[in-house]
């Protein structure tokens, strides 16, 4: 499997006397998503600007796949696609016309640029209103063909600014499904958002920070238990059958398990004591139960109580 990554080295950003970015290092390799987590004005935007030069570092490198965003701009940011304050599109085009233009800008040869829209397009579910006028879209609509333009050249890379922050619920949802089936095709995802139920459901790793410098970079359990300065995680587990009174009293009888919680008739918050290994044991042993199990995944109630205590004294 291709590797990618995303390395900050010593970056450093000052805007005047102020610094938002404090020497941060942080480096992101493989394939998978990490959500960048931090209060406003944590230095998160600042931080995603730097990686494609929209934003010059004060001092320390960015890299993309190794190549400096600065230096090496052209072939670092070829492999990466970014959605980080874009401006609207001007709403007499057609998504095929505004992505027409954004493919001529970032080189795509002309015999491929229409195969490549229809790909984009495809991608966000938008391919029949690619000769509709996006003036008539939704905000989620727009969003979608925001997405599908940082798609074009089939990046690997994919910096995503808050990708759902202002959208309703219909809209977040659609936009969040897009990024999972992304995340799917084996690319390296760097998204900050505020929403930690959508982090903890969309992500595999979290970046924490706060005044311009990292606090926490790791598996979200890991985060959850090291932070917590309990041995403890929480996985959210949702099943295909209403659960009984009985099964709920075997899985709070399960090995590790102090507590549990019902979030509906087939979904429950489970606090475990004990690290990884304790947790694939339950997995094997609710598996082995048969009730069931679709969704075995940290949860979001975990990963908010830790930002919460992170960052209570940090305002
Ligand atoms: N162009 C700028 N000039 C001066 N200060 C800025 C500028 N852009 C951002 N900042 C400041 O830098 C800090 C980090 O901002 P930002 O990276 O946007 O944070 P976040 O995205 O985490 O909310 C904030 O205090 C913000 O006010
Ligand atoms: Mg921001």
């Amino acid at each position: 499997m291709p590797d990618f990554s995303i390395e900050a080295v010593n970056l450093t950003k000052k805007y005047g006397n102020f610094t938002a970015l404090s020497d941060l290092n942080l480096k992101l390799e493989g394939t998978k998503c990490v959500g960048f987590l931090g209060p406003n004005g944590a230095g998160k935007t600042t931080t995603l600007k730097i990686f494609t030069d929209m934003v010059r570092a004060t001092s320390g490198r960015a890299l993309i796949n190794g190549l400096d965003s600065h230096k090496d701009k052209k072939t670092a940011l070829s492999s990466c696609g970014a959605l980080i304050e874009v401006p609207e599109i001007y709403p007499s085009l057609t998504p095929r016309e505004a992505l027409t233009m954004i493919a001529e800008i970032r080189g795509v040869p002309a015999s491929e640029r229409k195969s490549s829209i229809t790909k984009v397009l495809e991608k966000v579910k938008m391919a029949e209103w690619m000769g509709k006028k996006v003036g008539k879209f939704s905000k989620g609509m727009k969003q979608r063909i925001n997405i599908a333009a940082a798609l074009i050249g089939d990046p690997h890379v994919l910096l995503l600014d808050e990708p759902t922050s202002g959208l309703d619920p219909r809209g977040m949802s659609e936009v969040r499904e897009i990024i999972k089936d992304l995340k799917s095709e084996s690319r390296l995802i760097f998204m900050s958002s505020h929403i930690l139920s959508e982090v903890s459901e969309i992500c595999d790793e979290v970046a924490m920070i706060d005044h311009g410098r990292l606090l926490a970079y790791g598996k979200i359990n890991d985060i959850v238990s090291k932070f917590s300065g309990k041995d403890e995680s929480v996985i959210e587990i949702t099943v295909t059958k209403d659960l009984s009174t009985v099964t709920l009293n075997r899985i709070r009888a399960l090995d590790g398990v102090s507590s549990i919680r019902a979030l509906g008739p087939r979904r429950i918050d489970i606090k475990l004591v004990g690290g990884p290994s304790k947790q694939e044991k339950l997995l094997e042993k609710l598996v082995e139960m048969k009730i069931g199990l679709i969704v075995f995944r940290p949860a979001a109630s975990a990963l908010e109580e830790t930002y919460l205590n992170m960052f209570k004294e940090s305002v």
